[in-house]
């Protein structure tokens, strides 16, 4: 995967608030999720969206954010209203922010347009040029069919999102609920095509890949099903609609803690037998398991999975003291 010079966040669960509402900003404050996203766009009615931005500084710039990764969607560029979404949020709010995500991204273009307008703001306000991330949302054909080079558009991406609500309408899906499959197609999964091609195009540039809502708020076993797919294509995490959802999204994005002490096990015994300590070897055994570098960076990914998720290793393996092993 080639290395992204971001920060590197966990994303397992991100909740979305209507920025029109500081009650809900207020509340999710407490909530135990990887990321907040304040939203502009289709949580909030037109009416709403200018006072949604002054909602939003406010909330950003008030912060009791703890460790949570905090980011505002803005509207898209067909719209009237994203140049001063990203000019008032950033302005008003810009240190206490970690990432802008644009929504039903078309074009490499559109994301150019944003990383130019961050860096004059930044420049304008004493900002650090090139701290605020960018998160892509892919929710049309058109994104879709050039996610590989929106994907590549500009160093501040830190995600690539997938929009189903959008996506569904904009190819014709014939399906209501969001994010579950359309009534009808019974050979498979209607979204593996857009979340594979999603999940490539992220982690050719080193990105993480996320998947968006699913509507049914009170059908968690719903949710279970449908984040744990993604979670096994690779997806790094899923958005979150409501309060109930949190706790599913950080399970199923988490490793199951013997897959952790697995993957460690493996990091530790490969790290000792290549060694000089350990007999230099290239290929080795944990038990019964013969392990290589391969196996390794299987390893690595669900080791760093755990420990962005705060793991802690329960079944440690004993290494052994002398060559041997
Ligand atoms: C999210 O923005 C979606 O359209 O599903
Ligand atoms: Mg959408």
């Amino acid at each position: 995967m080639p290395e992204n010079t971001r920060p590197q966040r966990a994303r397992r669960s991100c909740l979305a608030v209507p920025g029109s509402s500081p009650k809900m900003m207020d509340k999710a404050r407490g909530l135990r999720v990887d990321q907040v996203f304040l939203d502009l766009e289709d949580a909030c009615a037109p009416l709403e969206k200018p006072g949604a931005r002054k909602n939003i500084v406010a909330a950003l710039t008030e912060g009791g954010w703890g460790d949570r990764t905090r980011v505002v969607r803005v509207n898209d560029l067909s719209t009237e209203w994203a140049y001063r979404d990203v000019i008032e949020v950033v302005e008003g709010a810009g240190a206490s922010l970690d990432c802008v995500m644009l929504p039903k991204v078309q074009s490499a273009a559109q994301v150019q347009w944003l990383d130019v307008l961050l860096t004059q703001i930044e420049l304008a306000n004493g900002l650090e040029v090139g701290r605020l991330g960018i998160e892509a949302q892919i929710e049309d054909p058109r994104g879709l069919v050039n996610v590989e080079s929106i994907a590549a558009a500009s160093p501040r991406l830190e995600t690539i999102i997938f929009g189903p609500a959008d996506f569904m309408a904009s190819s014709n899906m014939r399906g209501l609920v969001v994010g579950d499959q359309p009534p009808g197609y019974d050979v498979g999964d209607a979204f593996h095509y857009p979340l594979a091609r999603i999940l490539m195009a992220a982690r050719a540039n080193g990105l993480q890949a996320i998947d968006g809502p699913y509507a049914q708020i009170r059908d968690v076993e719903g949710y279970r099903r449908v984040a744990g797919r993604s979670a096994a294509l690779g997806f790094d995490g899923k958005w979150v609609l409501h309060p109930g959802q949190v706790e599913a999204a950080n399970e199923v994005f988490s490793p199951r803690q013997q897959d952790y002490d697995h993957a460690e096990n493996i990091l530790d015994a490969y790290e000792f037998s290549t060694s000089v300590d350990g007999g230099a070897r290239g290929a080795v055994m944990l038990g019964d398991e013969m392990i290589d570098e391969a196996s390794r960076k299987m390893a690595l990914v669900i080791a760093l999975q755990g420990r962005a998720a705060g793991m802690k290793r329960h079944d440690i393996w004993s290494r052994p003291t002398g060559g041997e092993g």
